[in-house]
């Protein structure tokens, strides 16, 4: 295939083609459709952690001008399915968790329903509630399997024996916080129950959502709907770091809204704060880690053990141990994961589920082990490198963490380097460097289909994908052009709709391998189908095949970190930051830049700002606003650079490239932590890395 060998259109950094729309304000998103005689719907969330619904009194909300419909437990239709208790909006009135919602208002204007909903008056019968994440609890619990369907714990080798040998040992807790995700966009739905031509309902949900279809198949699920009754409409998302990764509540209550009031479009836009209760989080975690390495550096053992948080009304077990299964080579080894149920929001998704947090405590206990080893980190991850996947045995596509290593201490000069904490200063600060190492799974979904159309002089591409603000628009053009063979300005893709061909989710950095591999399928049955001169209306489809199961396959990065710790203050400020990554075939360098700074970007904002604090007395989010919930801003990036080593990986998909998404967030905290040990001498094992901890 020429798009392989020598590729035209794939590698070039062509700009954004949403970019226009979007900086004009014309790309319409979800919660601006267009659509006539719209009504809005607000939430009254509960203000009690656990418990349930007492009375509840709608008359003053209800006399108000402009209200349509209250929706109440009691009024609310019965859902076909409650199975998922996160989706089982208003169907009984229990309390799980503080900001769960109890009603839900519809009227003619945002205003009346805001007002009208604050009308509403509900009476609880409190419960004693329990919201604190401890280690030492007794009814920590061990799921089935976590997320992504790994195994729950792994053991081989003999961690005790491996540690009792090593002349080296570090044995820690470290701990991640509760963080939300804070998509620019916040969460939002425009709902239309209407009839279809031969008179059965139909629901059309233009909904800012990371896949359109999986969206619509939770929805008929949830409603008893066929799927043929539901179209999901999604161009433009304003980001959404996994928590528009599955439908929430807010979705439920939108397309249960537009069904009270049939013809009507009901539109439910999420407030800041409602979104710290509603659309998901990253589960805080405790990580009891353990190394052991003999003088030379390698390790004798390895572990660590994970407790964090779920809800009681829905299990989410983030996958937090799974990197260190296959980061490092050592004959010793467990991972195991155990889960409180809590009375709090259900976590989910947030950007690098799993790598993101489980390689903050390994990675900053590797730095604690080079420094007892006295030798230098960038070496020790070196000797390091497992010959093979050690925890399924198969060989890696392609591992390029020692060529990331190797070429991120070059460019950010390392090699000047004095090991010592807390010798250089600056004025009044106190200047250190970091290191750590990043990883993630090239993953590929099951499902996609892309169907690509001749149009007079034009090729079209088809597919139901999602554009988060990561490139899609313009990155699947580049693929098709050289999969058919023709200039990247003559094709078009058409993405984001269910009426397009079914495409898996935006998520697990999963897009690009899996949409990108449709379309090549597409256009090879294209070419196989009408040769070089295709006629006008044209059609071929293709679909994503199995992985290759021969290898193991991740993409992997080394992150590099300069810290200033003011030596009066302990205010902490990051001037640099330089990651270098091996991801496969890199489609558009100007998108993917933008994938990596942002990742690296948010990995900053875990180290240094990010934190939900969550009050014990009311199981609340505190700081539930921008206000509070600090966001590293651009005053807090200095330098930041991305760089990638040419990576040729035939065996990930046909265009050998490795998801972008998630792995610019994997390590960077680690990497920061371990700067500002390097700069004050203060090993700082919780994040976020705020002043009191340095001083
Ligand atoms: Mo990403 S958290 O897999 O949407």
């Amino acid at each position: 295939m020429t798009f392989l060998s020598e590729p035209e259109a794939v590698g070039r950094d062509l700009p954004r083609r949403d970019g226009p729309a979007k900086v004009l304000g014309t790309a319409a998103y979800a919660g601006e459709t267009p659509l006539e005689n719209v009504a809005y719907l607000h939430l009254v969330q509960a203000t009690i952690a656990r418990g349930r619904v007492t009375e509840l009194d709608a008359t003053a909300a209800e006399s108000l001008d402009g209200v349509v419909a209250v929706l109440t437990p009691g009024t609310a239709e019965r859902l076909a399915s409650t199975e998922d208790r996160e989706l089982a909006a208003l169907q009984d009135v229990r309390v799980a968790f503080r900001g769960q919602v109890v009603a839900a208002v519809v009227a003619d204007s945002s205003e009346v329903a805001r007002h009208a909903a604050a009308l509403v008056r509900v009476s609880y019968a409190q419960e004693a509630h329990d919201v604190e994440l401890r280690a030492d609890r007794d009814d920590l619990y061990a799921p089935e399997q976590v997320n992504a369907g790994f195994p729950t714990d792994t053991a081989e080798g003999d961690v005790e024996a491996g540690l009792a040998a090593a002349a080296v040992t570090v044995e820690q807790t470290y701990t991640t916080a509760m963080y939300h995700n804070n998509p620019m966009e916040p969460h939002a739905t425009t709902a239309l129950w209407d009839r279809d031509p031969a008179g059965d309902g139909f629901l059309t949900l233009w909904d800012s959502t990371q896949g359109v279809h999986p969206t619509r198949e939770t929805v008929a699920t949830v409603f008893g709907l066929d799927e043929a009754q539901i179209r999901v409409v999604c161009p433009y998302v304003g980001g959404g770091f996994g928590s528009k990764g599955n439908p929430h509540v807010n979705v439920v209550l939108a397309a249960m809204a537009a069904r009270a009031v049939p013809g009507r479009p009901v539109r439910l836009a999420l407030t800041r704060q409602q979104m710290f209760s509603l659309c998901g989080y990253r589960t805080p975690t405790i990580q009891r880690c353990a190394l052991g390495a003999d003088r030379g550096g390698a390790l004798t053992a390895l572990a660590i053990d994970v407790v964090e948080q779920t809800s009681r009304i829905k299990e989410f077990a983030e996958q937090t141990g799974v990197p260190s299964r296959m980061m490092y080579a050592t004959p010793n080894r467990r991972t195991t994961h155990r889960l409180a149920a809590l009375d709090v929001p259900v976590p989910s998704w947030m950007r690098a589920p799993g790598e993101c947090p489980g390689m903050f405590g390994p990675e900053v206990a590797m730095d604690e082990l080079a420094e007892r080893l006295g030798m230098d980190p960038v070496e020790l991850r070196m000797r390091n490198e497992p010959e093979v996947d050690p925890d399924s045995g198969k060989p890696f596509s392609s591992r390029n963490l020692v060529g990331c290593l190797r070429e991120g201490a070059q460019r950010f000069g390392w090699a000047e380097r004095d090991p010592r904490p807390g010798l250089r200063r600056r004025g009044d600060w106190l200047v250190g460097t970091g290191v750590a190492a990043s990883t993630y799974p090239v993953n590929r979904m099951p499902q996609s289909t892309a169907t690509i159309r001749r149009e007079r002089d034009r090729y079209v591409a088809e597919i139901g994908a999602a554009d988060l603000g990561t490139g899609t628009w313009t990155t699947l053009p580049q693929i098709a052009a050289d999969a058919l063979g023709v200039p990247v300005d003559r094709v078009d893709v058409r993405i984001g709709d269910t009426d397009y061909p079914v495409a898996s989710v935006a998520g697990g950095s999963s897009g690009m391998t899996t949409w990108g591999s449709a379309v090549i399928e597409a256009a090879l049955a294209f070419r196989d189908r009408y040769g070089s001169e295709p006629p006008d209306g044209a059609e071929a489809s293709g679909s994503v095949g199995e992985p290759d199961g021969r290898y193991a396959m991740h993409a992997f990065g080394a992150q590099f970190a300069e810290a200033h710790v003011n030596a009066d203050t302990g205010e902490v400020r990051v001037p640099r930051l330089l990651g270098v990554f091996a991801a496969g075939r890199i489609i558009n360098p100007r998108t993917a830049r933008s994938q990596f700074i942002g990742g690296m970007t948010m990995g900053l904002s875990m180290a240094l700002h990010e934190n939900s604090v969550l009050d014990p007395r009311t199981g609340h989010v505190v700081n539930h606003d921008f206000a509070e919930y600090h966001i590293t801003a651009n005053a807090d990036v200095g330098e930041i650079e991305a760089h990638w080593l040419p990576e040729h990986d035939p065996y990930v998909n046909a265009m050998g490239s490795k998801g972008i998404g998630e792995i610019g967030i994997v390590g960077t905290a680690a990497a920061v932590s371990n700067a500002v040990w390097h700069a004050c001498g203060a090993r700082v094992r919780d994040l976020p890395i705020t002043l009191d901890k340095v001083l």
